[in-house]
């Protein structure tokens, strides 16, 4: 069992709590806000092996030497470096440090912190408990040390990791899902289709493959050289704003915000509610899935290691 700190009470802090606690390790949340702590206890439930705290310096004696910290605060640069660098010098340099941000740079993160060759970016992607995927990113300060202990402490806790050997903004999937999304809002705002029929038409011909086949694979699958004659052709047509679109400021300069405020794209009435509820529902069932093709392989593996008498 190790000790971990998560910084940060929200939904991420809390999923993320959560996560490590279900995989056997001694967890203590800090939030300064005592009803973030009072919610996320709540959610979580009674734990001798779970606290939480306003402070990592209000934490009883007991609760160090700590292995790792993950920080989860709002996403605002200052404040996530200020946090960072305070952490760096209330811990020795063998505590793992990493920041779940969602696409801020590593490398502006880590300025201030001491012994930065201990911190790494650990991205998880929301429910953090649920969804297997985290994103590895190095600061330029990052010792491979890091890297592989990282990898080596979210791969036991059930994650898959990717790797990245850059520091770029949004990462990887980030970048993926904005560039998608940007053609999204330019064919509504284009009147090509509604979001209804755009939701549906996305889920059905790219979702259902998604899960069990990446965009690499599947062009492997269709042909690159089908694949290149349609970018040849398709690439000059495609949205290439550089700002977001007037839909998405229009929205948020009206409130329209989407479930939290009852009404974005569309209307979050009790069925649209019932509907995120069943789908938040299936996550699990879908998660398993993608999982299965490669429990698939490595029983296919080991059945030949057997076959070669390995
Ligand atoms: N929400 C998502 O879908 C998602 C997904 C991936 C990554 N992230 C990233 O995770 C981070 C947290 O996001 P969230 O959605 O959980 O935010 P949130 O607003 O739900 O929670 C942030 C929490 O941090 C607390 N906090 C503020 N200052 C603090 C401090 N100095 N010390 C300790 N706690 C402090 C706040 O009281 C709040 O409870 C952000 O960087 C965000 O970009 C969010």
């Amino acid at each position: 069992m190790e000790t971990g700190i998560v910084i940060g009470a929200g939904i991420m802090g809390t999923a993320l709590a959560r996560h490590f606690l279900k995989c056997g390790h001694r967890i203590a949340l800090i939030d300064p806000d005592e009803a973030a702590r009072a919610a996320a206890a709540a959610q979580i439930g009674p734990s001798e092996e779970f606290i939480t705290a306003p402070t990592p310096e209000a934490l009883p004696a007991a609760w160090g030497p700590c292995h790792f910290v993950i920080e989860a605060v709002p996403e605002r640069l200052e404040l996530k470096r200020q946090v960072l660098g305070a952490l760096s010098r209330q811990f020795g340099p063998d505590t793992l440090i990493a920041s779940n941000t969602s696409g801020l740079r590593a490398a502006d993160l880590a300025r201030d912190m001491t012994h930065p060759e201990r911190f790494a970016i650990a991205h998880f992607f929301n429910p953090a408990d649920l969804i297997p995927a985290v994103e590895l990113v190095p600061a330029p300060a990052t010792s491979p040390q890091t890297m592989d202990l990282w990898e080596a402490l979210l791969t036991r806790s059930g994650k898959k990791v990717a790797r990245l050997r850059a520091d770029l903004p949004g990462f990887v999937a980030n970048r993926l899902q904005h560039a998608m999304a940007r053609e999204c809002f330019h064919l509504l705002e284009a009147g090509v289709i509604d979001a209804e029929g755009l939701d549906t038409l996305t889920r059905y011909a790219l979702g259902v493959r998604l899960a069990l086949i990446g965009p690499i694979l599947q062009r492997d699958l269709n042909g690159i050289d089908t694949h290149h004659a349609i970018a040849r052709y398709l690439y000059p047509d495609l949205a290439a704003n550089t700002t977001p679109a007037q839909v998405l400021d229009d929205k948020c300069a009206a409130g329209m915000l989407g479930r939290k405020t009852a009404q974005g794209f569309y209307t979050w009435d009790a069925r649209q509610e019932r509907r995120a509820q069943r789908v938040e529902a299936l996550l699990p069932a879908v998660i398993a899935l993608a999982r299965q093709i490669e429990t698939e392989e490595n029983d296919d593996a080991e059945m030949g290691e057997q076959a070669r008498g390995l």
